[in-house]
């Protein structure tokens, strides 16, 4: 159901499934979302604290016209949104922003750090409906702290799992494991390597993607307001082409950029 506005649904919640102490897969019956979302767009959900709070698309069932959510609670917003129960409604704006660019690409790394690994997981999606050769990365802090792990394992992709504790495949960072695989990896052409997670964590990816000359892309969590680039709020720092520094809007720009013009 629409609203006035062409892209803010009224939607509704058909199941919320709890991960862990702090995270929540939400399940959204939203078909237009769901029939037009491409991997590392967002949608901006109201709540009752002020301003929206921007959430990446986790996954599509585009037949059934449901979106996947994950939410990790960090605060009051995203704490009521992880509360939310079948039944209820929610006014969301989406999918907003470029998601990341798949095509001509035989072969995808994705590397996610913590809730990175919701908005990635989407990738992986695409990239099994579309027939591209996809390994993933997935770094937490322990396995306490793991998420998705068997629905990454579920896709069939080749997934390393890295621990800061030690207690996973990897014992360290998920750009450590980057490091491990792409050591072992032959090459492929049209491979790209696509991350989402901490800011350090992305780019000590994206140092590592150029040290092996592949193409990065890195999606970035600027704090937003409007979402749709009216407010400015998310402006971030960028390389101009003739090399000069910028500022683009993270929410209609991105939030999906290629690392080499991000200034971290
Ligand atoms: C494009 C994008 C995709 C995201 N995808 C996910 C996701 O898939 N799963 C997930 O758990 N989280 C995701 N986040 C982060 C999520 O938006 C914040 O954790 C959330 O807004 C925090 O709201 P809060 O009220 O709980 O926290 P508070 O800290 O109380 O929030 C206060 C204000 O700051 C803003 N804010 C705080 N942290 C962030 C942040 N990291 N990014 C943007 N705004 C922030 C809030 O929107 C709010 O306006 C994403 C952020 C962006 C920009
Ligand atoms: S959040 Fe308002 S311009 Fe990007």
């Amino acid at each position: 159901m629409t609203c006035d506005h062409p892209i803010e649904h009224l939607v509704t919640v058909r199941s919320s499934r709890r991960l862990n102490s702090q995270t929540t897969v939400l399940t959204l019956e939203a078909p237009l979302i769901a029939a037009t979302a491409a991997p590392g767009q967002f949608v901006n959900l109201s709540c009752d604290h002020f301003l929206r709070r921007p959430i990446g698309i986790m996954a599509v069932l585009r037949h059934e016209g449901l979106v996947e959510l994950g939410i990790r609670v960090v605060g009051d917003g995203t704490r009521e949104l992880a509360q939310k129960r079948p039944g209820d409604q929610l006014s969301v704006l989406g999918p907003l922003g470029h998601g990341f660019r798949l095509e001509g690409l035989q072969r995808v790394i994705t590397v996610g750090g913590g809730s990175g690994v919701f908005p990635l997981f989407f990738v992986q999606q695409v990239c099994r409906e579309r027939g591209i050769d996809a390994l993933a990365v997935c770094g937490y802090r322990s396995i306490d702290e793991s998420i998705l792990r068997d629905e990454y394992a579920g896709l069939g992709c080749q997934t390393l799992f890295a621990a800061d504790a030690g207690d996973l495949d990897v014992a360290g960072h998920a750009a450590d494991a980057l490091k491990q695989l792409l050591c072992q990896l032959p090459p492929v052409p049209q491979t790209a390597v696509l991350t989402c997670g901490p800011r350090p964590m992305m780019q000590a990816v994206a140092a590592l993607a150029r040290d092996y000359q592949l193409p990065c892309q890195v999606s970035l969590e600027e704090r937003m307001a409007c979402g749709i680039g009216v407010c400015l709020v998310c402006a971030c720092q960028v390389r101009e082409a003739d090399g000069a520094t910028g500022y683009q809007r993270c929410c209609v720009d991105g939030p999906v950029f290629d690392a080499e013009v991000v200034v971290w």
